[in-house]
Parts: structure tokens; sequence; C-alpha cells
């Protein structure tokens, strides 16, 4: 059995299986790439020169059995491997935070372009979890200085671990906060993926993501909760010329029916993904009562 024959058989498995793809990838073949390389330690770019190489018996039955283990068990393949990629950087990866997937990365590697003038030298990740999106942000400006910011000690934990990979703790540190409360100066770029689901929209999510950390996820007031607060919050945090993103997914809707006055600037992004919008501080002074 070589490679290429592996994903095809895992592949057809995943489709005949009832698992539910949204982890980072959206079809089975992905899935099945993503767990033989991770297991194999073969790197994606490498795929296409390794795909004839031929898999052992040992590595075989610990494929087949983290197959198995993915379909029976509805877990995300980032927790049963430990590990996820995200903006192109590996990262650990367990229940104590989500699975990173927010499309800002997209953003974030691209280096916020179109929004800044000057490299960021301070960012906020705000609502971190494993610390991802800083943690990028950090490895994209190897000047700035990131906080990484959650109420969850637990997510915090594994964000430290994951700063301890990318061997940045000289200028990344976590700061357990709710909100805003115990965060003090003034950021150039504020990126916050607070949760945004809403606790009915929670009990019909399909079983991946009810294996995720609640509080990362569910949020009051349709889902608003959390984004309504960052958006009047944030400016006293942003220095002049300092940028706002927030991900607020699918309440997008919501938002903007909450807010009819207000020109939200929605991003899009090649690699798809939607309800991520980026505000100046100055907007979010002009409109600051709006959000209350
Ligand atoms: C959607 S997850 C985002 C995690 C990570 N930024 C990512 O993109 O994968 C939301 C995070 O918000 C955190 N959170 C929930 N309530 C919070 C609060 N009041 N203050 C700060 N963080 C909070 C959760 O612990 C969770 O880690």
């Amino acid at each position: 059995m070589d490679i290429r024959e592996a994903i095809e058989i895992i592949s057809a498995k995943f489709d005949a299986s009832d698992i539910f793809y949204g982890h980072g990838t959206d079809n089975s073949i992905d899935e099945a790439v993503y767990l033989v390389c991770t297991l194999l330690n073969v790197s994606y770019d490498q795929l296409s020169v390794k795909q004839s190489q031929k898999i052992d018996d040992d590595d075989y039955s610990m494929i087949n059995l983290m197959v198995n283990r993915r379909i029976t068990e509805r877990k995300p393949l980032a927790y049963l491997l430990g590990a996820a990629w995200f903006g192109g950087y590996q990262f650990k990866c367990d229940e104590r935070a989500l699975v990173p997937r927010s499309p800002i990365a997209e953003l974030v590697i691209n280096g916020f372009e179109p929004f800044l003038e000057d490299s960021p030298k301070r960012i906020l990740d705000l609502c971190s979890g494993g610390g991802c999106l800083g943690i990028t942000a950090a490895l994209i400006f190897p000047d700035s200085r990131v906080d990484l910011a959650d109420i969850d000690l637990s997510a915090l934990a594994l964000a430290d671990e994951n700063i301890q990979l990318h061997g940045i703790q000289d200028r990344v540190t976590t700061i357990e906060s709710d909100l805003f409360q115990h965060l003090e100066g003034t950021y150039d770029v504020i990126i916050a993926n607070p949760p945004y689901v809403s606790e009915s929209e929670y009990d019909g999510l399909p079983i991946e993501y009810l294996q995720e950390p609640k509080l990362g996820l569910v949020c009051d007031q349709a889902g608003l909760e959390f984004s309504l607060n960052i958006l009047q919050s944030s400016a006293a945090y942003l220095k002049d010329g300092g940028l706002l993103v927030l991900e607020v997914g699918y309440s997008k809707g919501d938002l903007e029916r909450r807010l009819p006055h207000i020109p939200l600037l929605w991003l899009e992004f090649k690699h798809g993904g939607d309800g991520v919008l980026a505000i100046s501080k100055q907007e979010l002074t002009q409109f600051g009562s709006s959000f209350l």
C-alpha cells in the first residue's frame, strides 16, 4: 500500500460515514491527506513526490486505528492527532481550546493588507483560545509584541505550550481576562474571534462541535453579546490609526440588522470563510454609542 492508495481508501471510508467536516477541511480527501501526512510526518508540499512511498504494516495499523476513531467517536481530527495546521504553521491542539479554523489567518499572513500603513508593534488576540491567531501574527511580524487574552485558564495553558513550541516567549504573553478586564495600554491591532453561537443553534450542531469547549462557542443575545461589547470597548484599547478585526461568523446578518446605520466592512477571503469585519479606531469612536 502506498500513500496515494491509502488516501483514496480512507477518503472512500469517510464518504461512506456520517462524519462532519468543518474543523480545517471541508471534504473527505483533504481530511484523509491531513490524517496520513500528519501521522507519517510528510509535509503537504512533499506529498506529490512522496505519494508512491510504501506504508509499512505498523504505520498502516496506526492510520487505520485513527480512521476508525474519527468515524466512531466523531472527534475532530485535530484532537485525535494533537496537531492543527493554521496559517501555514503547526500548533498543538487538544480539547482545552477550539480547533483553530478562523479565516482571519489569511488576513494575518497577508500582513493585514491593505489596512495598516506600518508594521504593528503591539497586537492583541482577544478570546485567543490556544493562541493560533496571535502566534501567527507574532511570527509574521517578528518585531511585534503580542498579548493573548482569554477567560479560560485551560485554553491559556495550551496557548503557553504553543508559544514555547514556536520559541517566542520573549514577546508573546498570555493574560487571563474577561474580555478587556485585565488589559492595559493600547494596541495597533486587535484581532478577536469571540463566541458567537446562540444557545438554540448550539443544540443543533454536529457531534464534532459538541466535543469542543462550550465556553468557546456559545454566547447570549442571539450570538451578539460579545461582538457588541468588543465593538463598544475596542476604541479605548487602540492607538490612533489602529484596527479591529472581528469575526462574528453566521451572526453577521443579526449584527447588520442590529446596526443598520453603520457601514460595516465585511472581508472576502481567497480560501473561503465569511463573517469577518474590519473597522478602524476612528469609526469605532464615531459610532461608539450605537454599539450599546
Ligand atoms: C471561538 S473561540 C476562539 C479561539 C481562537 N481565537 C481561534 O480562533 O481558534 C472563543 C474563545 O473565547 C473565549 N472566551 C469566552 N468568553 C470569554 C470572555 N468573557 N472573555 C475572554 N475570552 C472569552 C473562550 O474561552 C474561547 O477560547
